[in-house]
């Protein structure tokens, strides 16, 4: 890809990934990604992280598009993923650059990571800034977003926040910015991503919002790490990213299950008409159908989660303990939760998932429910009753 001036004598100089589908080994992307990274031409010329290591040669191309990368003067390292910093290693090599600015657990990290000692860091946190000449940088720590070392760099003359992976979204394509895509088709993404990548750490992004505010930054363009920049709907993703940190709830429920011989798959479908009944909205959800990633993507904004399978071998099908596990660490909050399955003899399942439910802190309304074998018509009333009950509690709830 070519490089774009997002701003005067700023260049994006990313490079897109057509072909990721495994984001970070936990989290489809379907779309593909991009690895963003900035460079301000100024008096010190300075960079904004980099790529993974395998894009080095791509990324170092991209930069001599602009400049020859020995003129780098400062490398700025937001974030120490290696989605941001593998290139680093060898970009380092060749710019030799006077001073990489980093936090201090930034630091910590690089060492750890790439075991260099002899790099130039100049450690910062919140309130540091430095002047690059016509522009500067103001640098924020924002840990845990999403790493301990990540930061925040603002530069004030240009109303640009350079956010690192706040904000993102994983989407490759050949435009750069949010009003050259469907918005609707951002924000999907935009949640998605947050759904799998910030959600456990939304009480912080809450205090990180609120310390941009107090510094009085004004921000006409944000600048993520991946996917589209944001310039004509800043307000729109600022917004966006209250409510997903609120975890701000809707009348809808996902119903997520694994099957072996349809006969929880019939106990789901009938909790879903039970709840569409009372008016609750349904994600109808087969894990064997949907990557666990797409269904967190539902769950970002579900009052109620309810989890089904058979038992299988005094326990549940390996498909829900890893959407449990993986859904239990991303600490959805203030949600409703309750388990169903099937079973043949022992019926260990629905009591294992109900209890992993309360461990995550979900609110039981309903005892779990059990079928043994293949569910009888009065054994279905029996499941849609349950499916009106939770979309009663809902309701409550969200009153
Ligand atoms: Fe895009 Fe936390 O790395």
């Amino acid at each position: 890809m070519s490089v774009v001036e997002i701003k005067k004598n700023i260049y994006w100089v990313g490079v897109v990934d057509w072909n990721l589908r495994n984001f970070h080994g936990y989290s489809l992307a379907r779309k593909g990604t991009t690895y963003n990274a900035y460079l301000v031409l100024d008096d010190k010329v300075t960079l904004f992280d980099t790529v993974p290591e395998k894009f080095k040669l791509d990324f170092y191309h991209q930069i001599q598009n602009l400049i020859k990368i020995s003129d780098i003067d400062y490398i700025v390292v937001n974030h120490v993923e290696p989605d941001h910093s593998g290139a680093l290693p060898f970009i380092v090599e060749k710019a030799c650059p006077e001073k990489i600015f980093c936090s201090a657990m930034g630091k910590k990290v690089l060492l750890d990571h790439y075991h260099k000692q002899d790099w130039p860091y100049e450690v910062v946190g919140t309130g540091d800034s430095v002047s690059l000449g016509q522009k500067s940088i103001q640098f924020m720590e924002t840990r845990m977003l999403h790493w301990p070392d990540s930061m925040f760099s603002y530069i004030p003359e240009e109303k640009l926040l350079i956010s690192n992976d706040a904000f993102g979204q994983n989407i490759a394509a050949t435009e750069r910015f949010d009003d050259e895509v469907d918005l609707n088709e951002l924000l999907a993404e935009a949640k998605h991503y947050y759904a799998n990548i910030i959600l456990p750490y939304s009480p912080l992004v809450q205090k990180v919002l609120a310390r941009v505010q107090d510094a009085g930054w004004q921000i006409d363009m944000i600048a993520p790490d991946h996917g589209f920049i944001w310039r004509s709907h800043v307000d729109k993703i600022l917004t966006a990213y209250k409510e997903f940190s609120a975890q701000k709830l809707l009348n809808k429920a996902v119903v997520v299950y694994d099957t072996m011989w349809q006969s929880t798959e019939k106990m789901a479908k009938a909790i879903a008409d039970g709840l569409v009944e009372e008016g609750t909205s349904v994600k109808l959800m087969s894990l064997k159908a949907y990557h666990h990633s797409d269904v967190m993507g539902e769950v970002a904004d579900a009052a109620a989660v309810i989890c089904g399978s058979p038992t299988h071998n005094n326990g549940m099908l390996p498909l829900m303990a890893d959407f449990l596990t993986y859904m239990k660490g991303l600490r959805p909050a203030g949600r409703i939760g309750a388990a169903f399955g099937s079973f043949g003899w022992s019926g260990e399942a629905a009591k294992q998932i109900a209890q992993v439910l309360k461990d995550a802190r979900f609110d039981l309304p309903v005892e779990e429910l059990k079928v043994k074998n293949v569910p009888t018509h009065e054994h279905l009333a029996r499941c849609k009753e349950m499916g009106r009950i939770i979309a009663q509690k809902i309701q409550e709830k969200l009153a």
